[in-house]
């Protein structure tokens, strides 16, 4: 072969929907025989010589042959040689149009369940942390500047509710996917009476497309799933810049797992927190694969074209990051060490309180924005002074407003967390019932979809 036939190939890796490539030419046949357009006996040399060929690439004793271009002239052209002229009756009624879109359903259908039940693992992960420092308070953020107390757990179930939507889109996204295209033949449908209904059944679809042109032409399932697996990545990159910023020394929360940090080959001090850094750097590669199969779609007149070939190693890609990823998180989030006291001191200085102050001074009769005046007077004043909100007098207080009483002592990082008592609010009692909810939500999901 020249070195220009290579350019065609796909083989390297369609091979991977051999199983889902099997199982449509099977279904394919047993719907070709039950409408009598091939004989019972055609049907069933095609399904047993199928069944070997499965077998021997489980095995790796499968001859594939790059001159053959893709998955499924091998596999047509491999039962030729084992079952002879009966293998020549499967390709009636259909086209690799309908094929390899049949055969790249099912395989983005399997990797979204699988998707979906390593996202349920990570969350699990989430309410395990969760559960371990139940009451814990730390700085929350906004602007990377601390901001107010909000409770550990809390935190942590901030990205179980991310994860929740990205399960909810990757579920979308099944629905869409889980349509059945075979019987559209190359775009136009097929001259034989075929059952489209039953093959859906035989391969487990709720449905059957509608226009066969669109059916052949269609990828943006892979779209959307790329967009699902993107979203889901932009998650995990942020939540993994946190666990990076944590880890470090000027934060001091965490300590991951040596399993998940590598040392310097110089710095003999380091622990590096790789595996965090390596999610946050694929997720670029992940918005990669969405945004070349989005190009490459884009100017395609109806209805195949080889260009579509080209959706498959991006989507491979996503799916075996995303995939990683989610092994990884699953494995690193339990061994993760969280220094509650480190936290909970931070939470606990002044300047966390700034907020609760003024809503002090609302307490007592206060319009907000000026107990927000007074506050920003009071805080430039303990940085400039280099002192905190607890350590000034009574007197102090009093001289920007003789509202200020003793019990402004009695402000804490426990007593902010605990005043924000409303629906999604840290305060402990919603936290503790938010973290049921996400429990008995994980638990009635199950391992199932
Ligand atoms: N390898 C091709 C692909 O992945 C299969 C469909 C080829 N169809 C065709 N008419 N050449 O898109």
């Amino acid at each position: 072969m020249t070195d220009f036939s290579r350019y065609t190939v796909s083989i390297d890796y369609d091979r991977r929907l051999y199983q889902q490539d099997i199982a449509g030419s099977k279904a394919h046949a047993k719907m070709l025989a039950k409408q009598s357009i091939i004989s019972q006996e055609d049907a069933a040399q095609i399904t047993e010589g199928l069944a070997s060929i499965e077998q021997e690439i489980r095995d790796e004793k499968f001859p594939w042959d790059p001159t053959l271009e893709d998955l499924h002239m091998n596999i047509e052209s491999r039962l030729h040689q084992l079952i002879g002229a009966a293998a020549g009756r499967l390709h009636t009624a259909r086209s690799r149009n309908d094929q390899v879109a049949v055969d790249l359903r099912l395989y983005t259908k399997g990797t979204i369940m699988d998707l979906v039940k390593g996202l349920r693992g990570v969350q699990a992960a989430l309410i395990g942390l969760a559960e371990k420092h139940q009451g814990v308070v730390m700085p929350g953020y906004t602007h990377l500047q601390r901001a107010q107390p909000v409770l550990f757990p809390h935190h942590m179930l901030a990205y179980f509710e991310m994860f929740q939507r990205d399960i909810g889109r990757f579920q979308d996204c099944h629905k869409r996917t889980d349509v059945m295209p075979l019987g559209s033949g190359a775009l136009a449908g097929v001259p034989y009476q075929t059952d489209r209904e039953f093959l859906a059944a035989e391969l487990g679809f709720s449905r059957i497309s509608a226009n066969s042109m669109d059916a052949v032409s269609d990828r943006d399932f892979v779209v959307e799933f790329l967009a699902a697996a993107s979203v889901c990545m932009m998650h995990f990159s942020r939540m993994s810049e946190e666990l990076i910023l944590w880890s470090s020394g000027e934060f001091g929360f965490i300590r991951l797992s040596e399993e998940f940090t590598t040392g310097s080959s110089i710095m003999p001090q380091k622990i590096n927190p790789d595996f965090a850094e390596l999610a946050r750097g694929k997720t670029g590669r992940v918005y990669g694969d969405l945004i070349g199969l989005l190009t490459t779609l884009k100017g395609l007149p109806l209805t195949y074209n080889r260009d579509m070939q080209e959706d498959k190693e991006g989507f491979f890609d996503a799916a075996d990051t995303l995939t990683t990823t989610l092994d990884v998180f699953q494995a690193m989030l339990p061994g993760m060490q969280l220094n509650e006291e480190r936290v909970s001191s931070l939470a606990s200085e002044s300047q966390m309180l700034a907020t609760d102050l003024a809503d002090y001074l609302v307490g007592k009769g206060m319009p907000f924005r000026e107990a927000h005046g007074i506050m920003r007077q009071l805080s430039r004043y303990c940085d400039d002074e280099n002192v905190s909100l607890q350590d000034l007098q009574l007197a102090e207080y009093q001289k920007l407003s003789d509202l200020f009483q003793d019990d402004v002592y009695d402000i804490t990082a426990e007593s902010s967390a605990a005043a924000r008592d409303n629906p999604g609010g840290t305060a402990p009692n919603r936290v503790a019932a938010a973290l049921l909810e996400a429990k008995k939500m994980l638990e009635a999901a199950g391992h199932g979809f």
